[in-house]
């Protein structure tokens, strides 16, 4: 295989985003857009990329990540002289480029290899991948000699009316052979509409040279389509989150309806596993299999087992073992573990917090930077009072406790295992194994009290 390398044009502004995060790297179901040209460059089998940066170059790079090489394009003197720069770090054991934009987010890998494919097979100096379109809009058009060979491509905005009626496109994404590409990358000039110098105008001065020129016409217009401002963005989002849909669904998990399903990229789900409307599940969830998620559930980089009901709940950063069950209305802050077969309630609130096996918070209870042991039941109004309006301090129960309702602990504490702590109770102290603590004031019953004391009233 002739080595190649991908160049992904990504220094413009984005202008039309009006946005103070450079267009490259805002994101589309938690990936930043220009990443999915990155990877779709990757899979498709070339080995180095080079993304071309100039607008918030330093934010682009850590945004899109640093497995891949960066030139930047000081001044946006358009795409000719972008892809000029991102030759730079290219050496000459390469023997062609792939040449794309970084705000084609729908590209796949199929369409990149068949692209290469093609170049290297007919062993052209370049080949244009095309589409056709009903509206080409302001898409650059391609011009065919009357044997249907490329002769040029002609910028919507230099074209005649005769050639704006053209409906194959620009895709803006090419193959090129690497010597000759730079020849001709020396030989432009901005002697256009935009004043810029086009990369497309190399297509054009190679076609007159006698080299070879070749077209691929992409079998499906959409994975071509642009993000050009916030509008753009959002259908193509949509069709992106389609597609994480029908990948999970095709893995074995029931999307009850995927107009209402929110999934990120990376997010993983087992066979057998239903998702019910109204969930949310972002970047680096794992559910495992059988699992029962949602209807309206958000789960923020959260690893779930086999067999877990999560209902009208949110969770971020944590875990929940097999067969527990969470909600409805639930809120796990971050780094919480929950063990199996753990029972979580209503209006429960975790926050840094370790949840052994079976442990039961039915409801009303916050709990925070604590370690409830295996089996221990946590009642109604259990609160723990981590904070000192300073420091944040430890709350450790054992195992099989029974904490009553509206029990408040007190921490820094410990409440050692087998122990019971009668409901109403404010514990400060530390409490031993099988113990009873009780800390509330004792109970004043007065016979007849209310009878006496109605009978005054009525008088
Ligand atoms: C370009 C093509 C057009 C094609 C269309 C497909 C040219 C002259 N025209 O037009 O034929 O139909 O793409 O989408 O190439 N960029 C830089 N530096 C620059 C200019 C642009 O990095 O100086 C980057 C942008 O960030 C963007 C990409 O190159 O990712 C394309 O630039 P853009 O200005 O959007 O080109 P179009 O006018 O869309
Ligand atoms: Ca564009």
């Amino acid at each position: 295989m002739p080595k190649m390398v991908g160049i992904i044009l990504a220094a413009g502004k984005g202008t039309r985003m009006k946005s103070k995060l450079p267009k490259a790297l805002h994101p589309i179901c938690g990936k930043p857009m220009t990443r999915y040209v990155v990877d779709a460059c990757i899979e498709s089998g070339i080995g180095n990329c080079v993304v071309v940066i100039g607008h918030g170059a330093d934010q682009v790079r850590t945004g899109l990540g640093e497995d891949v090489l960066y030139a930047i394009q000081e001044e946006q003197l358009g795409t000719g002289d972008a892809c000029k720069q991102g030759l730079g770090p290219v050496d000459d054991t390469i023997d062609s480029v792939l040449v794309t934009p970084g705000d084609t987010p729908l590209i796949t890998s199929d369409i990149l290899s068949a692209l290469s494919n093609a170049h290297n097979t007919q062993g052209n100096s370049a080949t244009v991948l095309t589409a056709v379109l009903d509206d080409a809009g302001s898409y650059g058009r391609i011009v065919r000699n009357a044997d249907d060979s490329v002769e040029s491509i002609v910028e919507a905005k230099d074209a005649s009316d005769e050639q704006k009626k053209i409906r194959e496109i620009n895709t803006g994404i090419y193959c090129f052979k690497l010597d000759e590409l730079k020849k001709y990358l020396g030989n432009l000039t901005p002697a256009n509409a935009q004043k810029e110098y086009y990369l497309t105008d190399v297509i054009g001065m190679m076609v007159a040279d006698g080299l070879k020129v070749g077209a691929v016409v992409s079998p499906d217009p959409e994975i071509i389509l642009g993000v050009n401002n916030r509008v753009d963005l959002a259908s193509l989002t949509t069709i992106i989150r389609r597609r994480i849909l029908n990948r999970l669904m095709l893995d074995g998990v029931t999307i009850v309806d995927p107009s209402s399903t929110y999934v990120d990229w990376d997010v993983q789900a087992g066979a057998d596993t239903i998702i019910y409307p109204g969930s949310v599940l972002e970047k680096g969830t794992k559910i495992g299999e059988d699992c029962i998620v949602g209807p309206y559930t958000r789960l923020i980089n959260v690893e779930i087992g086999n067999g877990v009901t999560v209902s009208y709940s949110t969770a971020t950063d944590s875990s929940i073992g097999d067969e527990s069950r969470v909600g409805p209305f639930a809120n796990i802050r971050a780094n919480c573990k929950l063990g199996r077969k753990v029972k979580m309630g209503d209006f429960v609130e975790t926050k840094n917090t370790v949840l052994e096996d079976r442990v039961s918070m039915g409801h009303l209870a916050y709990v925070g930077d604590a370690v409830i042991g295996e089996h221990t039941n946590i009642g109604a109004g259990v609160i723990t009072c981590n904070y000192d309006g300073f420091d944040k301090h430890r709350t450790i129960v054992g195992k099989e406790v029974f904490l009553g309702s509206d029990v408040t602990l007190v921490a820094p504490i410990n409440i050692a295992d087998e122990s019971f702590i009668a409901a109403g109770s404010t514990i400060t102290d530390d409490v031993p194994e099988n113990a009873l603590a009780i800390a509330r004031s004792k109970q004043i019953v007065k016979e007849g009290w209310a009878k006496t004391f109605r009978e005054k009233k009525k008088k």
